[in-house]
């Protein structure tokens, strides 16, 4: 498997829904094996009592001699409990149901019981990459010692009736968290899940997700996929189980477009640098300059602030006014909210986008059906297309 990627990406992502069932776990596993394949040092971390996640990466949860509630409770050293997954190529700390009472233990204490998992989670921060934490189906104190510890929440949702209702109370949480304790947590994404373009509901549901929250949506979407479904059985993620179905596929596609992210934030976070030092060196220079370059000063500083991934500008570009569609649809730049998301993205009509999973699989496309319009993150389908094929060659 050719390696492209080895920029480091130190960052904890909570992957959260306190929905049950909206594939939490299969993309815990199934990212942490896909970044692991990016020579990433990755720790996933089970959080979730039902242990499924320990399971599905081969480990058997009634054999734990330490498990993440020794870690939470105890205060046993993290490292100590950590496992190596094989095949797959990341850390583990699991977990099993002792996880429920760790989670009234942790209710019935008077202070700290949210900055558990951020304190343990200290001194290995810098031994890992990237660190994945499997979040239960609950908005409960283990979802929330998560969503303290994260640098980011990765929100797994299927486009169905209830999901946007789900959503909100999720956003509220993150919301309260950030007020209250994390300041910088962020939103990584919104990742569609066991999505059937067969589906007309799924569509209007995956358009109204792009509308309300721009780019935010990864653009990278998980078909509804059988090898995805029992590859737990088997203990192993799906790229050992097989690795040219589509669910491996779109889980590579999703580590690439996660990495390919950050480095345009990286680089934009540069050129914002470069032209805020230009910018103080021309104020120096005259007072005339100093007049010219206040705004050049504040652009870039914007620039550099946009640059967080809070405020992700669009793929291939920084984020423009008005952003000129591949069918000349004109989709308006996404109004600042508090999470640095639009309120309105302007996509007006509902946009099938069951072609996206294939692309960014790189397989072709089973039933193809009309894409008519794409959004601003939507804008360079190829650059997926060939960062799932150069991960999986
Ligand atoms: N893309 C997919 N295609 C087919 N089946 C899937 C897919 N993603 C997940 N599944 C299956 O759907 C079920 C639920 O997935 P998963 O366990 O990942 O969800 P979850 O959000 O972690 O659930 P919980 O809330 O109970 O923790 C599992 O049986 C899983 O194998
Ligand atoms: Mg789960």
């Amino acid at each position: 498997m050719a390696v492209k990627y080895t920029v480091a990406m130190k960052r904890v992502i909570a992957i959260a829904n306190q929905k049950g069932g909206v594939g939490k776990t299969t993309t815990a596993v199934n990212l942490a094996a896909s970044l692991a394949a990016t020579k990433r040092r990755v720790l996933l971390i089970d959080l979730d009592p039902q242990g499924n996640a320990t399971m599905g990466s081969g480990i058997d949860k009634s054999q734990l001699e330490r498990s993440s509630c020794d870690v939470l409770l105890d205060e046993i050293e993290l490292s100590t409990a950590v496992v190596s997954v094989e095949p797959g190529g990341f850390s583990l700390l699991p977990a099993n149901q002792d996880l429920t009472a760790a989670e009234v233990r942790l209710l019935t204490m008077p202070t700290g019981r949210e900055t558990k998992l951020r304190n343990a989670l200290a001194p290995v921060r810098d031994s890992y990459d990237v660190i994945l934490i499997d979040c239960p189906p609950a908005l409960n104190m283990l979802t929330v010692n998560s969503l303290v510890a994260a640098n980011s929440v990765l929100i797994p949702m299927q486009c169905e009736y209830y999901a946007l209702e789900g959503l909100s109370a999720l956003l509220g949480t993150v919301e309260q968290i950030r007020v209250a304790v994390n300041p910088t947590l962020e939103i990584e994404g919104i990742l569609r899940t066991m999505f059937d373009p067969r589906n007309n509901l799924a569509n209007e549901v995956s358009a109204q997700l792009i509308t309300h929250f721009g780019e935010k949506v990864f653009r990278t979407i998980i078909p509804r996929n059988i090898r995805l479904a029992e590859a737990p059985s088997f203990g192993r993620p799906v790229l050992f189980h097989d690795k040219e179905s589509r669910g491996a596929l779109s889980y590579l596609a999703l580590a690439g477009e996660m990495i390919r992210r950050e480095e345009e934030e990286k680089e934009d976070a540069g050129a914002g640098a470069a032209a805020a030092g230009a910018a103080v060196a021309a104020s120096s220079a005259s007072r005339t300059t100093v007049d010219a370059s206040a705004g050049v000063t504040t652009g870039a500083a914007r620039a550099g602030v946009g640059a967080s991934s809070v405020d992700r500008p669009p793929a291939g570009g920084r984020p423009p006014a008005t952003a000129e569609v591949k069918d000349s649809t004109v989709v308006s730049a996404p109004a600042a909210t508090n999470f640095g998301m639009p309120v309105s993205g302007g996509l007006g009509s509902a946009t099938p986008l069951e072609d996206r999973t294939e692309a960014a699989a790189g397989t072709p496309t089973a039933e193809p059906t009309s894409a008519t319009s794409r959004s601003p993150q939507n804008a360079d389908p190829a650059a997926d297309e060939n960062q799932a094929r150069t991960l999986s060659d």
